[in-house]
């Protein structure tokens, strides 16, 4: 294999190579990507290696609830789902109804649909009456859903978590503008107000990453809610 100057088709060598070894495809997780693509949902999903990441993070955790703001086909939704014991309990939020179908039809053909539901709607129109429902605390929640909401997730998350729970927040970089303070881009500022919201807040511990793949050049944030 030939390593061209271009850094994204050498990223993308890279990550073929560790999610060959480490976060195999099964006919789950490729049938989960071929539905979304046939039904022109956008090529967003994590990447397999980050999937397994959020795997790992809830294996890590012990994990039996998870929730999920931002569900598209529901790829990143197996590999967390996949983490949980038979009797734990994933939610997914999902505003666009097309989405949400094809994520349920993924879930159910990976078997894991006693587990994972998706609910359709906007997340922070959800948000409420899960609040009402009372399956909180979640011991994980991950953020990946429209980046101007990412405060107002953020805050979600600390009523629907406890002390200890892990909140991941996906495409934190973005090739690199979360850097730039003068951008005028309402995802961008939206995140830099995440980040100062994680900074200043007592009850959250965090740190990022930038990461390179075949997503191209972002980023994850990790926190820890300390009470
Ligand atoms: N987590 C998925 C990718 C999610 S892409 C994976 O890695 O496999 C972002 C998704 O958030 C899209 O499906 C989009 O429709 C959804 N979304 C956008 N705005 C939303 C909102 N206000 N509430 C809930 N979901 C939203
Ligand atoms: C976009 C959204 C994502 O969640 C992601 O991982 C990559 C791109 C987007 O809206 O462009
Ligand atoms: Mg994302």
């Amino acid at each position: 294999m030939t390593h061209p100057q271009d850094p994204q088709s050498r990223w993308n060598d890279v990550d073929d190579y560790l999610t060959q070894m480490l976060a195999p495809a099964d006919e789950a997780l490729t049938a989960a990507l071929d539905d979304s693509d046939a039904a022109g949902l956008p090529r967003i999903a994590v990447a397999p290696n980050q999937g397994k990441l959020l795997h790992l993070l809830a294996r890590i955790q012990g994990a039996r609830t998870v929730l999920e703001i931002g569900t598209l086909g529901g790829y990143s939704t197996i590999w967390l789902a996949r983490a949980l014991p038979k009797d734990g309990r994933l939610i997914s939020l999902e505003y666009d109804p097309a989405h949400a179908d094809v994520a349920r039809g993924n879930l159910a053909r990976a078997g894991l649909d006693a587990v994972a539901e998706v609910r359709t709607g906007a997340a922070l129109d959800s948000l409420p009456r899960i609040a009402e429902e009372g399956v909180a605390p979640f011991d994980l929640v991950f953020i990946d859903a429209d980046k101007r909401n990412n405060p107002r997730y953020v805050e979600w998350a600390l009523k629907l978590t406890r002390p200890g729970s892990v909140i991941v927040v996906d495409n934190v970089v973005r090739g690199g503008a979360i850097a730039d303070e003068n951008s005028t881009d309402e995802a961008i500022l939206a995140t830099r107000e995440l980040f100062d919201l994680v900074a200043r807040d007592p009850r959250l511990d965090g740190t990022a990453v930038q990461t390179v793949g075949v997503k191209g050049y972002d980023g994850l944030l990790i926190a820890r809610v300390v009470s």
